[in-house]
């Protein structure tokens, strides 16, 4: 079995355009609907209803460390089944309960009997065409509450899950250089007054390739999982106390949030994202006594949890990654923007989280209120959204996808990593909007930062927010 998490590495480019969008006599461009990559780091497509109902796990020996390596199971000493139940409850034969989440279309992680399991999703194939097969894992890891006490395991589903096959066009044009397109720019300022658009010439040193990682790069094809989880009466009473606008870049005067970064050319927003996350929380929680810049490029070389310059996860990396291993300040490891084998030392100071979770309890449960509800009471979350052709463009204002192109997309597709720092209401229009720290430099957008429509899922950015709890 080995591991599958490498293989991604060797990259593809896919483009998640329409059929109309590709004259045959004219592959060139239109590269920009990068729909995926940076979020759809595995070809895995699993959705809810695959994975939900009575799981068999085939767990080894509790005997390791947080060094373990899954590569090879080794002999089998534990078999647990597990019923992971609507919507986020996991029992045991004995009817002990736990909580289980989806990880976006990816794999899934489980927590009972103090003991947290994670695998990703069993497929074969790789980006071009794939076969998932949405009732088995590749091995996973599995540790107690210590994270002391290590083993590995694979599951299996006890039902038929029918596999299916994938197959996403592939990008021909990957070497040249990008161009910024006027004509769409022009478009888009003609069409609506919420946001501008400009031509920033930093991206025409970009190749179609890198500007492709840069914006999140391959197409996923997961479905909606969940509907938009109704608010509670409790939350609607909760937030309705908050404020209608707050920002932790001023809070009395006060800001928070760390210097904006660039990943460069890098599928790595997913990193960059979780040090915002992680930088502003231990920001709040010190009260700005302690400063840390983290290191992404560690997120990036020396963790399985995620793909490297070929995507990852923020509940994966600021999450699971923070609390069993801890990440480390930048200077132990600098930002390369490629992959590299992992050079930290096993000596480097590491900060690690207490807890972390998708805002609403499990993947399926966001939304609005909940968002609003943890950024005040506890600070920024980082969120995913879908990163459409006209958003590179962005200059300024509240945006939202003007539909230009890939009009039709009926589903949660997310394909890049950000973090929300706060949230506000525009006075001429009543128009609300997130206040958003994104990782493509302090030239790019509001000084590295964007708004954008809140309170209407935009760009699906309201249906996957992760927060965290730092240990200072
Ligand atoms: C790990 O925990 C199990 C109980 O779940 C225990 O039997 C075993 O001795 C522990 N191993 C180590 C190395 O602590
Ligand atoms: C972790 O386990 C490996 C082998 O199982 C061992 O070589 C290593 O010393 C252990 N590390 C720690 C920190 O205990
Ligand atoms: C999964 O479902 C398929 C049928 O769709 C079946 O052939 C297979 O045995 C099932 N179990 C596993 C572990 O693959
Ligand atoms: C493009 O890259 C070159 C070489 O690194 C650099 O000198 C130039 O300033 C860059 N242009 C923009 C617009 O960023």
């Amino acid at each position: 079995m080995g591991s599958p998490f490498r293989m991604s590495r060797s990259i593809y480019f896919y483009l998640a355009l329409l059929p109309h969008q590709f004259p045959s006599h004219n592959l060139v461009i239109i590269f920009f609907a990068c729909v995926g990559l940076s979020m759809a780091d595995t070809p895995a497509n699993c959705l809810y209803e695959d994975i939900r109902g009575t799981w068999k796990l085939h767990e080894t020996e509790r005997n390791g460390n947080h060094s373990i390596s899954c590569d090879e199971l080794g002999e089998i000493v534990h078999e647990n089944t597990f019923t992971l139940e609507f919507p986020d409850v996991v029992k045991d034969e004995l009817g002990n309960q736990g909580t289980w989440t989806m990880i976006y279309n990816q794999g899934f992680e489980v927590n009972i009997n103090q003991r947290s399991y994670f695998a990703f999703s069993y497929y074969e194939g790789d980006w071009g065409s794939s076969t998932s097969y949405c009732n088995r894992t590749f091995n996973g890891w599995s540790r107690d509450v210590t994270i002391r006490n290590w083993s590995c395991f694979k599951a299996e589903k006890l039902a038929q899950v029918p596999p299916t096959f994938t197959e996403r066009p592939v990008l021909t044009n990957g070497g040249q250089m990008y161009k910024n397109d006027e004509n769409l720019i022009k478009k888009i300022n003609i069409a609506q007054t919420s946001w501008t658009a400009k031509a920033y010439p930093e991206h025409e040193n970009y190749t179609v390739e890198e500007m492709y990682l840069r914006t999140g790069g391959l197409a996923s094809v997961m479905t909606k999982l969940l509907s938009a989880a109704p608010v509670s009466p409790e939350l609607q009473a909760t937030v309705a106390s908050l404020p209608d606008s707050f920002d932790w870049r001023n809070i009395n005067g006060v800001n928070y949030i760390s210097p904006v970064g660039d990943q460069a050319s890098c599928g790595s927003c997913y990193a960059f994202a979780s040090v915002a996350n992680l930088e502003a929380k231990l920001r709040i929680a010190s009260k700005n006594q302690r400063q840390d810049i983290f290191s992404t490029q560690d997120m990036v070389s020396c963790t399985y949890l995620d793909q490297g310059c070929s995507g990852g996860f923020d509940y994966l990396v600021a999450g699971r990654y923070a609390m069993e291993q801890g990440v480390v300040s930048e200077s132990e490891n600098r930002y390369l923007g490629r992959d590299a084998p992992c050079t930290t030392s096993q000596a480097a100071t590491r900060t690690y989280v207490k807890d972390y979770r998708h805002v609403g309890g499990y993947y399926g449960a966001c939304n609005e209120a909940a968002m609003i509800e943890a950024i005040v009471n506890r600070g920024p979350v980082s969120v995913s959204f879908q990163v459409y052709s006209d958003f590179p463009s962005y200059s300024d204002g509240i945006y939202h996808h003007t539909g230009f192109v890939n009009e039709f997309n009926p589903f949660e597709e997310t394909n890049h990593v950000v973090l929300v720092v706060g949230y506000g209401v525009e006075e001429s229009t009543g128009e609300k909007y997130w206040i958003v720290k994104n990782s493509w430099g302090d030239w790019w957008g509001e000084k590295g930062y964007f708004r954008i429509r809140r309170g209407t899922d935009e760009c699906a950015i309201e249906s996957m927010a992760v927060e965290i709890d730092i240990i200072p």
